[in-house]
């Protein structure tokens, strides 16, 4: 294995009951004033909301409030909370909701320290160094931004759906309670589960053979994820196969699966990027569109690695490694469908015509791919497989 460095400071809270605890937690980081975000009202529904302002106030922090926040999450809505932020002198950022909220939330917590404009961030001009306590209470299990120091941002103008990170965007601390999700939307927990077999996708036919401990963990939580999620969408009440979906979501991506990877892959998330930029698709509907195109369009670089993928994952047995390492993609392609996720960009009502404006938004982020570098081309071709 390679070197590596491993660090994640954040601490879980995870299991029914847990979200209660939230106040004591920020009160024990000397948070005074906490601006509380959220998304579109989902919080108000499932009494996530009371629960959770109610021990804020048992534990006499001030509270500031914005909701709104958007999946697919923008800039201009970043702006307003860090106006609000530095205005009222808030001391700390709680985020309730999905990565849309938690990314706002990073971002917020950055910009209310930065004299400048934060997407300096994204545009690389800037690295975060300073931002304020971070603290979340996870209601969908998908991103892993509970756990890691990265965010999404779109900045609409300009159709930019672009990341950062840094370490002091880790959360400090993050509350997981699967019960509470048993109030998404089927496709909501179909897209999470989606976006976190991605996300381990993304590291794991990186390494070649010399990455044997993290593969067989990656294939571990992908079998987990793939068996709880078939449970859950006729079940979505179940709360054993919530909590095994929940913690593989976070394990998925809070950098352990990423170790001695090269930092991974990601050359199908910039592409969804650009997709989700335009049409503003759900992010795991568009991953399970690009992923399966992706691994079609780069297989040769590792063809033993797309076979491993094949025998562990599907227990296909019978053929040559380029037919195993074929049929693994299929099936996984198969298996989205059969959640009931989209795989194709023509069911998203996209145009052929409009794959170019894709591949030109996507070639903007460099170097894009590890396992093949791609160009302008190659993201051409994948949208192509991608598109029917
Ligand atoms: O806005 P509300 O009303 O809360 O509804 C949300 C939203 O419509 C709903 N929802 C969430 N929890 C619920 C619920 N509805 C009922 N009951 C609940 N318990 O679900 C919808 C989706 O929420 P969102 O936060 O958008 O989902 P997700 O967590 O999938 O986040 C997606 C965003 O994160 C980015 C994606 O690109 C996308 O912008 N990503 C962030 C990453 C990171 N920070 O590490 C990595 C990922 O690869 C990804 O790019
Ligand atoms: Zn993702």
């Amino acid at each position: 294995m390679d070197n590596f460095i491993f660090e994640n400071p954040t601490k879980v809270i995870f299991g029914q009951d847990t979200i209660k605890n939230i106040g004591t937690e920020i009160k024990s980081h000397n948070v005074k004033k906490v601006l509380v975000l959220y998304g579109k009202g989902s919080i108000f529904k499932n009494g996530v909301y009371d629960t959770a302002i109610g021990s804020l106030k048992e534990n006499d922090i001030d509270i500031i409030e914005i909701g709104g926040v958007k999946s697919n999450p923008v800039l201009s809505k970043v702006y307003e909370a860090i106006e609000v932020g530095k205005k009222e002198k808030v001391d700390g950022i709680l985020a309730i909701g999905g990565g849309s909220t938690i990314d706002t939330a990073k971002t917020v917590s950055a910009g209310i320290c930065y004299e400048g404009d934060i997407w300096d961030a994204f545009e690389k001009t800037y690295i975060i160094d300073k931002a304020l306590p971070i603290f979340t209470i996870l209601t969908i299990s998908a991103t892993g931004s509970e756990m890691n120091g990265g965010c999404v941002i779109t900045k609409e103008d300009e159709k930019k759906k672009w990341s950062t990170s840094a370490s002091v965007l880790y959360p400090k601390v993050s509350i997981i309670d699967p019960t509470i999700q048993s109030t998404l939307p089927k496709e909501q927990t179909v897209y999470g589960a989606v976006d976190a077999i991605s996300h381990i996708l993304e590291c794991y036919f990186i390494g070649g053979d010399k990455t044997d401990v993290i593969d067989e963990m990656s294939e571990g939580i992908i079998r987990t994820i793939m068996k709880h999620s078939k449970i859950l969408i006729k079940d979505p009440n179940n709360y054993n196969s919530r909590s095994q979906l929940a913690w593989s979501a976070t394990l998925a991506l809070n950098g352990n699966l990423k170790i001695a990877k090269n930092g991974g892959d990601w050359a199908t998330h910039g592409i969804e990027h650009s997709v989700s930029a335009f049409t503003d698709v759900a992010h795991g509907a568009g991953l399970a569109i690009i992923h399966p195109a992706w691994m079609k369009y780069v297989y040769k670089e590792d063809v033993n690695k797309f076979k491993r993928f094949g025998e562990n994952i599907f227990g296909i047995k019978e053929g040559t490694s380029e037919e195993i390492a074929l049929e693994g993609i299929s099936k996984l392609k198969e298996f989205f469908k059969d959640l009931g996720a989209p795989t194709t960009l023509k069911e998203l009502g996209i145009k052929k015509e409009e794959l170019d404006k894709f591949a030109d938004n996507t070639e903007l982020v460099t170097p894009l791919g590890r396992l093949k570098a791609l160009n302008r081309q190659d993201i051409l071709n994948i949208l192509k497989i991608a598109y029917e």
